[in-house]
């Protein structure tokens, strides 16, 4: 047995991932850790491998197996992607956006279903359909769906295609945080994400496809006042708004919590 402050104690890693990852390794609450607590031997050999895995660069929520993401928390791993907190931000925008009432969003390329599901939490009047091009990421979503127990329709296929064509002119809004990095970027990202998170979530073509598609695609399944809100990396702004207004549509860009560019809302005109 070890007493978890010398473990707190004696890592090369920061303090607060030390901290997270001898609470996914005991289940201990905070308090507890810092307070002393036994930590059994498996406990103990748990931990040091996680933490080598750590030092080698290893997001730490996918150690952790989850990521909070506003009012929930979700499962991760390499499958899908670890949620970021301009996401969140996304969430928050489009909660403000939602109308009252009964109504149907689709969140275009779900990973981890963090968008879908929060929604279904915070609306549960709401129809939340989940799509996204990989069967083993909505594997993932499913899981936290299950486990949240929240209901939502999960759908598998290319884009707005995945859709029940049912719902051609019904949905009140669309949701996505698509691939929106150029192959020519990859290469640039940090290892922690380039080494261990899925190329096909944060990759795609010049980065604007996903954009181009969906100002030509995404009016004909939004309802009369439906809207499209969307992640967009800083430099697209300009980009994005010009690609949405010749197909059409009026369009606005907002900025995330650090004044950068990062979210599109528009409106086919
Ligand atoms: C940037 S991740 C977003 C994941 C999650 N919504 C989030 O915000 O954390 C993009 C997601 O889009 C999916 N995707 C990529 N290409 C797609 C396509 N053509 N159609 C549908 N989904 C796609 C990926 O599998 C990935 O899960």
């Amino acid at each position: 047995m070890d007493d978890s402050r010398v473990l707190l104690a004696g890592s090369r890693l920061p303090a607060h991932e030390v901290e997270r990852l001898l609470r996914a390794v005991t289940g201990a609450s905070r308090t507890a850790l810092l307070g002393g607590m036994a930590v059994g031997r498996d406990q103990k050999v748990r931990f040091r491998r996680l933490a080598v895995r750590r030092l080698a660069g290893e997001p730490l929520q996918y150690l952790e197996g989850t990521a909070a993401f506003g009012p929930i928390e979700v499962r991760v791993d390499p499958r899908v992607l670890i949620p970021r907190p301009e996401t969140e931000q996304l969430w928050d925008l489009a909660m403000g956006m939602l109308p009252a009432g009964p109504c149907t969003v689709v969140d275009l390329g779900t990973g981890s279903g963090c968008l879908a599901l929060a929604v279904k939490h915070r609306r549960p009047d709401v129809r939340v359909v989940a799509a996204d091009i990989s069967a083993a990421v909505l594997e993932v979503a499913c899981l936290n769906a299950r486990r949240l127990g929240l209901e939502v329709d999960l759908c598998h296929g290319d884009g707005l295609a995945a859709l029940d064509p049912a719902l051609r002119g019904r949905v009140e809004m669309i949701l996505t945080n698509p691939p929106y990095i150029a192959e020519s970027e990859w290469e640039d990202l940090p290892s922690e994400v380039r080494d261990h998170e899925p190329r096909s979530a944060l990759v795609m073509g010049d980065g604007l496809d996903m954009y181009r598609r969906l100002a030509a695609e995404a009016a004909h399944w939004l309802s009369p006042d439906g809207v499209l809100a969307a992640e967009i990396g800083a430099a697209q702004g300009e980009a994005v708004v010009s690609i949405f207004a010749q197909a059409g549509w009026e369009s606005e860009i907002s900025q995330d919590l650090s004044g950068r560019d990062r979210f599109l809302t528009a409106r086919p005109g």
